[in-house]
């Protein structure tokens, strides 16, 4: 993928050898008119993740540029706000104001797979970062099952998967409250869903993803590890390294990511704002 595409005073350019584009020329901070947003979104399509360069935008501007595409998705009630329950901080700043050495977000998965309509995108946008890595990695879905061989990709038509923010706690030695259980229970969703706008089929799976609906909760488990390693391979990935001022925004329904910390996390913080857009249930 090498070409410029210029429409609406934005070019458009491709950062990956597969998926992933920048764009440039674009001031997210006012409202887009029709034709602009057509052409983001229809950008947002083509490539799965977008990079919309050299923005500034505070929390209510992030909001106002994320509600342009949608409604957006509220985080769980573990929520970190940025003074709005809308944007989500995603830091490695501790309770004491410093850098803590940790980096959430290292699995791979989908935002919000555990609701009932599963985000469409996430917008991450940079506000402090490290002087160099605290990348974040993108996996491709469409190209993974494209690559699954046909028989494997006939038995997974139909299978049921259960997404659940306590077991995906749990993974990690957490516990959900009940509270946390109430507003986020189990969800049920296909594994091989449909984009709509290409008709592709993409894995819907990752961290969030616990079993396979109605089949022995080990053999699910070890199937979409298998699966997962499969379609995490380093051919399926972008890997995005951060410029100040960079607003990405992916699409959930076909893309697994993951936060690599590959940068001293107990000097330097990364900080950045995340808001959300819901989706639809998976078809
Ligand atoms: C996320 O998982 O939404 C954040 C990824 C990152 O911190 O790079």
């Amino acid at each position: 993928m090498s070409a410029v595409l210029e429409t609406q005073g934005m070019q458009v350019r491709p950062l990956g050898a597969r998926f992933g584009a920048e764009i440039t020329g674009l001031d997210l901070s006012r409202p887009l008119d029709a034709a602009t947003r057509r052409a983001v979104f229809d950008a947002f399509i083509r490539y799965n993740v977008i990079c919309i360069r050299d923005q500034k935008l505070d929390p209510d501007r992030q909001i106002a540029f994320t509600e342009q595409f949608g409604t957006l998705e509220r985080h769980t009630v573990r929520n970190r706000g940025a003074g709005n329950p809308l944007v989500h901080v995603v830091t490695n700043i501790g309770a004491d104001g410093k850098p803590s050495g940790k980096v959430a977000n290292q699995l791979w998965h989908s935002d919000k797979s555990f609701r009932e309509l599963p985000s469409l995108a996430t917008i991450l946008h940079a506000v402090t970062l490290p002087p160099d890595g605290g990348d974040t990695c993108f996996a491709n879905m469409l190209d993974a099952y494209d690559a699954l061989p046909e028989a494997e990709r006939r038995d997974l038509a139909e299978v049921g998967v259960v997404h659940s923010w306590e077991l995906s706690l749990a993974k990690s030695g957490k516990q959900a409250s009940a509270e946390e259980i109430a507003d986020a229970p189990p969800m049920t969703h296909q594994l091989v869903r449909t984009i709509p706008e290409t008709g592709r089929k993409a894995l819907f799976m990752g961290e969030h993803a616990s079993h396979f609906a109605g089949r022995p909760m080990a053999e699910g488990r070890a199937q979409l590890a298998a699966l997962e390693e499969f379609a995490t391979r380093e051919r399926f990935q972008y890997r995005h390294k951060w410029r100040q001022g960079d607003v990405l925004m992916w699409d959930n329904r076909c893309l697994l990511h993951r936060a690599d910390q590959n940068f001293d996390a107990a000097a330097h913080p990364r900080v950045l704002h995340r808001t959300c857009l819901r989706g639809s249930a998976p078809a």
